[in-house]
């Protein structure tokens, strides 16, 4: 018998190559005074700013914009929200990346809920967000965080005393995301490779999380399916079109089925070494989603205690396997294989190439929860996790 669920979803969804023009017709709908949050520089080199620019030139409006030009922090987001008193805004569209679109979400919430943001963040702030904000729009860049259909925005405090927290409330789901593939042609390789691993383990979180529904099992095979025929043909070229589309494509149903299923240890490893490191979201998630998912799988079959766990691992094994009639252990083992080879591949680098070292494996463990992983990995495991991933 199928279970319970509920699903929570952006408003409107619009996807597809060119469809960044279809933001004149819609703009009204969402409000009639924006503010623009970019990211860095590539905004302006790559032309997407400018496409903005001309459509607001279009609607004769003025559109205050500001850069998020990392990932955002809370002395970023309060000091643009401190600068931004007295300027009449009722909507948010942010362009860019993972970070712009987390930043975007924020300043659309912090504009609304007064005070600085820490207040506010999971596990740091002892304040709950009461859900109101300006209305946002999220435009994708780069195909990975998911960050245009999830109802949070991770904001980072890099250092010994560092977190990598969530500002999340359902009401933060974007009212819309415009996702167009095109946008993300301009991506460059190594960033690609990241976007595509981050969102690569997102669905695969997502499907495995003892959190899961039918609904989100069903959208995260359909997301994996576009990641099995496009992930290693965008990261060896990325002008490919339609491996890029495959890639928004498979962005955006990770944001749905993270935000509705919840994730692993993978990213629980993600929170931790992202408070205390400077290392790029997808390149942790890239790095360590083989040896995660390699004990998973060993624990599930020493404890038998979660058989549908042993059961999706199999169906991950077949999906990315050509060979037909094999055992579920087989299909289970090939799948974990493909994961090393696929890091080997892509030049995935260890911890260790952004300062990790032996000696900090303690304290990340520490702080590294397994969130909804399919079965719980002890400390033991964690850091064996970690010392496969660091070179010393
Ligand atoms: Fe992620």
């Amino acid at each position: 018998m199928l279970s319970s669920f509920t699903l929570k979803l952006p408003r409107q969804i619009v996807f597809g190559p060119g469809k960044l023009s279809e933001l004149e017709n819609t703009l009204g709908r969402f409000g009639a005074r924006p503010l623009l949050v970019l990211g860095g520089r590539s905004a302006a080199a790559t032309g997407h700013s400018a496409k903005l620019e001309k459509i607001f030139a279009k609607l004769g409006i003025l559109v205050p914009t500001v850069h998020i030009g990392s990932e955002p922090s809370p002395e970023m987001i309060d000091t643009i929200v401190a600068d931004l008193a007295g300027e009449e805004i009722d909507l948010v569209i942010a362009l860019g990346g993972g970070s712009a679109l987390d930043g975007g979400k924020a300043i659309s919430v912090m504009l609304k809920e007064k005070g600085e943001i820490t207040r506010f963040l999971e596990g740091v702030g002892s304040t709950t967000p009461s859900g109101r904000r300006l209305s946002f729009i999220a435009i994708p860049t780069t195909s990975g965080t998911g960050s245009e259909a999830t109802s949070n925005a991770v904001i980072s405090s890099i250092g010994s005393q560092g977190f990598k927290s969530s500002l999340r409330h359902d009401n933060f789901i974007p009212d819309l995301a415009l996702v167009d593939p095109a946008l993300t042609l301009s991506c460059p390789e190594q960033l690609t490779v990241a976007c595509g691993m981050d969102c690569f383990s997102q669905l695969v979180e997502g499907y495995l999380s003892t959190n899961s529904s039918s609904l989100t099992d069903a959208l995260a095979l359909e997301g994996l399916k576009a990641i099995h025929r496009s992930l290693r043909l965008v990261c060896a070229d990325g002008s490919n079109l339609p491996a890029r589309s495959d890639l928004a494509y498979a962005a955006l149903l990770s944001g749905i089925v993270l935000c509705n299923s919840g994730l692993g240890a993978v990213h629980g490893f993600a929170s931790a070494l992202g408070g205390l490191f400077a290392i790029p979201h997808g390149l942790v998630c890239g790095t360590l989603m083989a040896p995660v998912n390699a004990t998973s799988l060993k624990n599930l079959r020493i404890k038998g205690d979660n058989l549908p766990a042993l059961t999706k691992y199999a169906q991950l094994g077949s999906f990315f396997s050509d060979q037909q009639n094999k055992t579920d252990a087989w299909y289970q083992d090939y799948f974990i294989e493909e994961l090393a080879k696929l890091a080997d591949d892509l030049a995935i680098a260890p911890l260790s190439a952004f300062g990790v070292s032996t000696t900090d494996i303690e304290n990340i463990v520490a702080k590294t929860g397994n969130k909804y992983n399919p079965t719980p990995l002890t400390r033991e495991d964690l850091a064996t996790i970690l010392h496969s991933r660091i070179r010393e």
